[in-house]
């Protein structure tokens, strides 16, 4: 490819909860800003979900160093940190990468649904901000519409498992009787609507909160369970034996104080489950007595185990991803001759219109009838010179020669920094 597809990346594949919240970066915007300004990447997307960071980008030349040094002064991060822990592809392997991630082959969860809806949340505010341009906006419409189609061909997502799901499961394994523990499930958004899900299909009663009461109840109407206070539940954890903590909150709801006071009213232990990236709960409540913490990193452990029957339907996935990335990968190749190619119709149809104009005005022609006749004819002239040599760039390029691009540029006097791509 003349234009590089980059993808770097931080997952739950390759570090724990604790490391890949760090890598989370705060402003987005900002953060488009950045990269654009300092890393060279002249596009770019960013992926933030509970499970990965990830950034796709489209450069003429790769500067992995900048790209990390930008991403490390967004997050303080020192820069060995991502030595350790960034996975770094490029081209058909980016490609692919934005497939798998599109039909949930990389999910934590194989073929859950979630992740199609925040890649297209993510290319429309990087559309919005202008952070992608021609190259990326094609390449995620195309990878989101293969995704989709993917996932319908093979049944990937078919099965009722969830993040919710597992963490319940977690719950069950870990505590006798649930049915008569007193659960919360605090938060309201789309993993909640999951657990909820869970637990009513289970028959499990619980609370709900959020920072709303009206949010809560109305969540509640839908999905179940029973609306409580947001400022009641903080200060009165004690009432509970179990609590599920879904919430996209940038800092501890659940601390080591509120447990510590709510232990010492209690004489039965405690199990929180925190589902978030960040994490919401505090860490060092793990320390307290009767309390036991699990978060996403043992959530996927469960999910691990509870994978067979979707997992045979990984290959059929993957034969057919391996089929479309390199459709994907000529369009994209194709692309790049796109510029050029914009450019030539352009000046030809400019000069076909002053030629066009100078002849009527020769001709003294006011007959409409007559100059769409001569109209018509000097566009089908121009027609028929042009489209050949312009198809045959376009499949130059499209087979990945950059050399016959390049003359074609010389030929038709063509100046790269016009090119509004
Ligand atoms: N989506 C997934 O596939 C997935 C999977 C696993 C884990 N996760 C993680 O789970 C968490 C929730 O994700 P989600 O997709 O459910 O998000 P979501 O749909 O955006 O919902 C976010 C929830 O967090 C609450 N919240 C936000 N800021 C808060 C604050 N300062 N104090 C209290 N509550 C606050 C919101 O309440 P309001 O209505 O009051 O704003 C809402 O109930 C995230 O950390 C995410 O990384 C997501």
């Amino acid at each position: 490819m003349n234009q590089n597809i980059i993808n770097a990346r931080v997952t739950f594949r390759n570090s724990p909860i604790h490391i890949l919240e760090q890598f989370t970066i705060r402003d987005i915007d900002n953060a488009y800003e950045q990269f654009k300004k300092h890393s060279g990447l002249d596009e770019c997307v960013i992926i933030q979900t509970c499970n990965r960071i990830e950034l796709f980008g489209k450069s003429k030349t790769n500067n992995l160093n900048k790209i990390m040094k930008t991403w490390a002064s967004l997050t303080g991060l020192e820069e060995e940190i991502f030595n350790e822990n960034v996975e770094f592809v490029e081209n058909q392997e980016a490609l692919h990468h934005l497939l798998k991630l599109t039909s949930g082959l990389d999910s934590m969860v194989l073929g859950e649904e979630q992740i199609l809806g925040q890649i297209k949340n993510s290319i429309t505010s990087a559309r919005n901000t202008k952070a992608s341009g021609q190259h990326l906006n094609t390449l995620f419409d195309k990878a989101i519409r293969i995704g989709t189609r993917i996932r319908n061909a093979s049944g990937i997502g078919r099965g009722g498992i969830s993040v919710g799901s597992m963490a319940v499961k977690l719950a069950e394994e870990n505590i006798d009787e649930l049915k008569i523990k007193k659960i919360l499930l605090i938060g309201t958004g789309e993993v909640s609507t999951l657990v909820a899900k869970s637990l009513q299909r289970r028959g499990y009663a619980f609370d709900v909160t959020s920072r709303t009461i009206e949010r809560s109840q109305a969540f509640c109407e839908t999905m179940g369970g029973k609306p409580i206070k947001f400022e009641e539940v903080l200060s009165a954890f004690d009432n509970y034996d179990v609590l599920f903590v879904a919430t996209t909150a940038p800092y501890f709801l659940v601390t080591h104080e509120r447990i510590t006071e709510a232990m010492k009213g209690k004489n039965k232990g405690m199990m929180i489950l925190d589902l978030s990236n960040p994490r919401t709960v505090d860490e060092k409540v793990a320390t307290i007595g009767g309390v036991k913490l699990m978060n996403l990193d043992q959530i996927a452990e469960m999910v691990e185990k509870n994978m067979n029957a979707r997992l045979n339907k990984v290959k059929t996935v993957q034969n057919i991803i391996n089929e479309e990335v390199s459709l994907l990968e000529a369009s994209m190749k194709r692309l790049d001759a796109e510029p050029l190619v914009k450019d030539v119709f352009k000046n030809i149809e400019n000069l076909r219109e002053k030629e066009l104009q100078k002849a009527l005005q020769m001709l003294d022609e006011k007959d409409e009838k007559k100059i769409k006749i001569i109209d018509e004819l000097t566009r089908a002239v121009v027609e028929s010179i042009v489209s050949t040599p312009m198809n045959n760039i376009r499949k130059a390029s499209e087979q990945g020669k950059p050399d016959l691009v390049e003359l074609a540029s010389k030929l038709f006097d063509y100046k790269k920094q016009n090119q509004a791509d």
